[in-house]
């Protein structure tokens, strides 16, 4: 992928790299933001903490979530569903700041898809080891809404596949403040994130922290 603008001085690059019809990188669109979203992300977990949870088949999962939105992604023995409640504190998932709204609007519709509302926003903590196997984002009831997903401390591998589970992944790295984008016909793509290496962040030391915004009703 060849980004069509370049870096400023010594900064990791700006612009935009196409992955696929209806998806793309913006390279650093949320890096000027960052240490305004950490401060949320803080407060947000002050009142639902990150839990690794359950999948369907018993598994404990490698990344810690939480949520903040009118609905949360919770998965368990029971399976994979949105919910207004946090069954850790059985309260409403924290309200979504009004800047991670305006970023999630703003990243989509730089990538033509305008009047992107979320109504969930995943917050997905890794520390290095975890990683979040191929999967596609299909729990959502409205699949014309994008899924905006952004990328906060440490570096990680993306995998951007096909429609399909067995096509060839593409590798992308994702750096702090990256913004992936993917929606249209490229909605359900299958996609996960690489083991994530040792490392030391400078806003937010051994971990990434990926924000995953989705419109699901
Ligand atoms: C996800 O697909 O839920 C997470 C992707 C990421 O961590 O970048
Ligand atoms: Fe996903």
């Amino acid at each position: 992928m060849t980004p069509d603008l370049f870096d400023h001085g010594d900064e990791a690059p700006t612009g935009r790299e196409a992955l696929a019809p209806g998806a793309l990188v913006l390279r650093g669109f949320a890096r000027n933001q960052a240490e305004g979203l950490v401060a949320e992300i803080d407060a947000i977990c002050a009142r639902a903490p990150f839990r690794h949870m359950l999948t369907p088949g018993g598994q404990r999962m490698s990344a810690a979530m939480t949520n903040c939105g009118p609905l949360g992604w919770v998965s368990d023995r029971r399976g994979y569903r949105y919910q207004a409640v946090d069954p850790d504190s059985g309260k409403p998932w924290p309200p979504m700041p009004g800047a991670f709204l305006r970023l999630a609007a703003d990243a989509a519709a730089e990538a033509g898809f305008a009047g992107f509302v979320p109504d969930a926003c995943l917050i997905n903590r890794y520390e290095p080891g975890a990683r979040m196997s191929l999967h596609q984002d299909r729990d959502e009831r409205d699949l014309s809404a994008p899924i905006v997903s952004v990328s906060l401390g440490l570096p990680a591998i993306f995998l951007f596949g096909g429609p399909n589970r067995s096509d060839r992944a593409e590798r992308v790295l994702l750096l702090h403040g990256d913004v992936v984008v993917w929606g249209g016909p490229s909605r359900l793509r299958f996609h996960g994130i690489l083991p994530v290496k040792e490392g030391a962040h400078a806003l937010l030391g051994r971990q990434r922290i990926n924000l995953t915004f989705r419109k699901t009703a």
